[in-house]
């Protein structure tokens, strides 16, 4: 497996790979490469004849008070997740690499948006689609990889690529979680012995949720009470949201009359969890 640093260099790999017929399949992270990471990229390498792993941290999607700057970095490491899951190309830029000085051109990204996630992490959907967009430009890629465990980044990506026409199929792959039902994320380092046994919560409130509706629970407003009471029972827990939305745009419902997606998102010490679950009348989670 190859580390590439600067666009030209990728150009010259992805352009042979084409030559040589080969699909070529782009799993976009920022590192801190775990097991969620290697089962897209697993994903990848079983479609795509070359698969390009990108590592990059990006600014534009950290608000000033995120954590950008203490964001886990760890190339070395991650090199070798990418190459043991099957990755044929890891391309690292450099910020001035992505980001040209000066720039002026960024994308602009309406509802979804602008709720849950947005609504808390103002311009950070914005900086995501900046950035897929340069990548995807860069890469070229007939396919690309996310998690559903960021269900709102997957919406926003879909629209993305059908807006924008870029010429990509984009594959979702479900969570990877703990035993204990955590979602897996490079954020779940950050948490102390004492928080991690408290993390996995946020998927035992969804469950709930899920449980209620699968139960015959048609009231939005009783479902995320069902949730929030399992989080909130939890001390040191503080929720941002817990939501029943429609699968599709993530409007809040009032109503659960068909298939819908639980989102949550909650704070434990200073660490910042999301996840998310598909929840169906009658479909036990
Ligand atoms: O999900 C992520 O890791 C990031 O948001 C992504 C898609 C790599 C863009 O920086």
């Amino acid at each position: 497996m190859e580390l590439v640093r600067t666009a030209d260099e990728l150009a010259v790999r992805t352009a042979a790979a084409r030559g040589r017929g080969e699909v070529v399949g782009l799993v976009p992270t920022m590192g801190a490469l775990h097991d969620g990471h290697a089962s897209l990229i697993a994903t990848a390498c079983a479609q795509c004849g070359f698969v390009v792993v990108s590592i990059f941290v990006n600014p534009l999607q950290f608000g000033p008070n995120e954590d950008f700057a203490h964001y886990p970095r760890r190339l070395e490491a991650d090199l070798e997740r990418a190459g043991e899951a099957g990755a044929d190309l890891v391309f690292a830029p450099g910020v001035e690499e992505l980001y040209p000085e000066p720039v002026h051109v960024t994308v602009h990204v309406g509802e979804p948006a602008d709720i849950l996630e947005g609504a808390l992490r103002p311009g950070h959907f914005d900086g995501v689609a900046t950035v897929l967009t340069r990548l995807f430009n860069l890469v070229g890629p007939a396919r690309a990889y996310f998690g559903e465990k960021d269900y709102q980044q997957l919406v926003i990506v879909r629209d993305l690529v059908r807006e924008l026409r870029l010429p990509a199929e984009i594959v979702n792959c479900p969570t990877l979680r703990e035993a204990d039902g955590l979602a897996r994320s490079s954020r779940n380092a950050y948490l102390a012995p004492t928080e991690r046994a408290v993390a996995p919560v946020l998927h035992r409130a969804l469950v709930a949720g899920a449980s209620a509706i699968a139960q015959g629970e048609r009231d939005a407003a009783a479902v995320r009470r069902a949730m929030r009471a399992v989080a909130e029972a939890e001390q040191g827990v503080r929720v941002d949201y817990l939501e029943v939305a429609d699968p599709e745009r993530l409007r809040t419902l009032a109503r659960v009359d068909g298939p819908v997606r639980l989102l949550g998102a909650l704070r434990i010490g200073a660490v910042r969890l999301i996840d998310n679950l598909a929840a169906a009348p009658g479909v036990n989670p």
